[in-house]
């Protein structure tokens, strides 16, 4: 076990690292002391943390002594949480309990060439359950980056793994009570065009890449929830955070696993002081007894909850459609957005209008069918047009997309002074 101190980009940083080439890596006693050793200097310091992984689990030999240190590292890493950014980088085996480390952490990235999480390894699984898998079947950085969502960058090697772990920490103040680093602002790149037509998926990157930084975007969990796009970004040089409707990927709507892996963003940008610019483009929570008996209530509440208790200044834009408990959720001014933006086309809604009029206008279609056409009409202008939300405070403004940037970093550069407690809150797993 390597533990200590150095710089990147100027600002100091805790580090361990377990060394495979000594008994496998493995944690005994003084190996998860000095594990906490280093991270209670990252709190005292109050500087971010990475753990480099790479261990065959606990020293066997060892036995409750080696469980022990697991436990005082999994309590050490829940006192840091929200305080300093905690970052895993794992590069090679992590198993068994070992696992929930890294899960309680902020930010996992794995080593595609060697790196598997699990928490029973293949010849248990087999034992038990007749199950014939391979490690990487079983926690590889491909089930964790695209099915379990536990891994939010994979990296192609280890080298890889550390400047990811590098790039992240470019994004997150050194602890909760101070401000994330500004870079030299750059320009935005070009706004994808976004079809008026609702039903056409496009890829919402488009919109993100137009609107902050150029090449400052770095999605998280790129390949998991994928009808959520997370992830860090610059606007003019400040450290933000983007949460964003997917259309290309079932359809932009919210599912219990989206929400999941909203709300913990969310969470760890309020915890970390950086802004949150929503984008939305949804037709609402994904229908379904999947959704309905996989717990979509109590997982949507999630994002809901993390978009409400959020004290860091809030953006929202209206690329297309926002509709029903979705509208709400994704960050409405309801639920305290500090600036709500629409564009000229988009829609507002409790549901689409082919829905809306089969409802309140059943016995009108029964009795004359020909009539769809004008009631959708009607509809459309007299509920969903943004003006009607505008008219209310629903939203502050109809802007030109091509507006958008200009328009966010202004708002964004007023609540620069935004008062913040030096700590919020922790970025509990979810
Ligand atoms: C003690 C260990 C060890 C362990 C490996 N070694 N794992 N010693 N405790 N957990 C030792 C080996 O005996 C060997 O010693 C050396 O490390 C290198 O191991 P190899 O197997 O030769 O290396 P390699 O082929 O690279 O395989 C690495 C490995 C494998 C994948 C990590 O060793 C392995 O599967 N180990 C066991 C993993 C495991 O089941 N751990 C327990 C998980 S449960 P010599 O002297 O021969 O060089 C757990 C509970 C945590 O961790 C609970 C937390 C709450």
């Amino acid at each position: 076990m390597v533990t200590g101190i150095a710089n990147i980009d100027e600002r100091p940083v805790a580090l361990f690292s377990q060394d495979p080439g000594v008994l496998g890596g493995s944690l005994g006693e003084i190996h998860a002391q000095k594990i906490v050793r280093v991270m209670e200097h990252a709190e005292r310091g109050l500087m971010p943390i990475i753990g480099l992984i790479d261990s065959g689990g606990a020293r066997i030999q060892e036995g409750v002594a080696a469980l022990d240190g697991y436990g005082t590292i999994f309590r050490a890493n829940v006192r840091l949480s929200g305080r300093v950014p905690q970052i895993s980088v794992v590069l090679g085996p992590c198993a068994g309990g070992a696992v929930y480390s890294p899960a309680l952490t902020d930010i996992v990235i794995m080593a595609k060439d060697r790196a598997h999480m699990f928490v029973t390894g293949p010849k248990v699984v087999r034992a038990v359950t007749n199950e014939n898998v391979t490690a990487a079947e079983l926690g590889g950085p491909v089930v964790h980056s695209q099915q379990s969502g536990v891994a939010h960058l994979v990296a192609s090697d280890a080298e890889d793994a550390l400047r990811l772990a590098r790039q992240v920490l470019s994004y997150l103040p050194s602890s909760a009570s101070e401000s994330a680093p500004f870079s030299a602002p750059a320009p935005a790149g070009t706004l994808a065009d976004i079809p008026h037509n609702f039903r056409k998926p496009y890829d919402v990157r488009g919109a993100i890449g137009g609107i902050v930084d150029l090449d400052s975007f770095l999605e998280l969990q790129p390949k998991y929830a994928r009808n959520l796009v997370i992830g860090f970004a610059r606007m003019e040089g400040q450290p933000v955070g983007i949460i964003a409707n997917q259309p290309q990927a079932l359809a932009g709507t919210l599912n219990s696993a989206a929400s999941e892996k909203g709300a913990r963003f969310v969470r760890m940008c309020d915890a970390f002081g950086l802004p949150l610019i929503t984008l939305v483009d949804t037709p609402g929570f994904l229908p379904g007894t999947k959704e309905e008996s996989g717990g979509v209530i109590r997982r949507g509440a999630k994002l809901l909850y993390a978009f409400a208790e959020a004290r860091v200044p809030r953006i929202t834009v209206i690329l297309r459609k926002a509709f029903g408990g979705a509208y709400i959720v994704m960050n409405s001014k309801s639920l305290g957005a500090d600036a709500v933006f629409a564009w000229p086309h988009s829609h507002i809604a409790v549901m689409g209008a082919e829905g809306a009029i089969d409802v309140i206008h059943r016995r009108e279609l029964t009795a004359d069918p020909s009539r769809r056409h004008e009631l959708l009409a009607d509809y459309q202008s007299t509920v969903m047009d943004p003006l009607v939300a505008a008219s209310r405070l629903s939203i502050d403004e109809i802007i030109e997309p091509s507006h958008t940037r200009a328009i966010v970093a202004a708002t964004l550069f007023s609540l620069t002074r935004t008062r913040r407690p030096s700590f919020r809150h922790d970025n509990l797993p979810q």
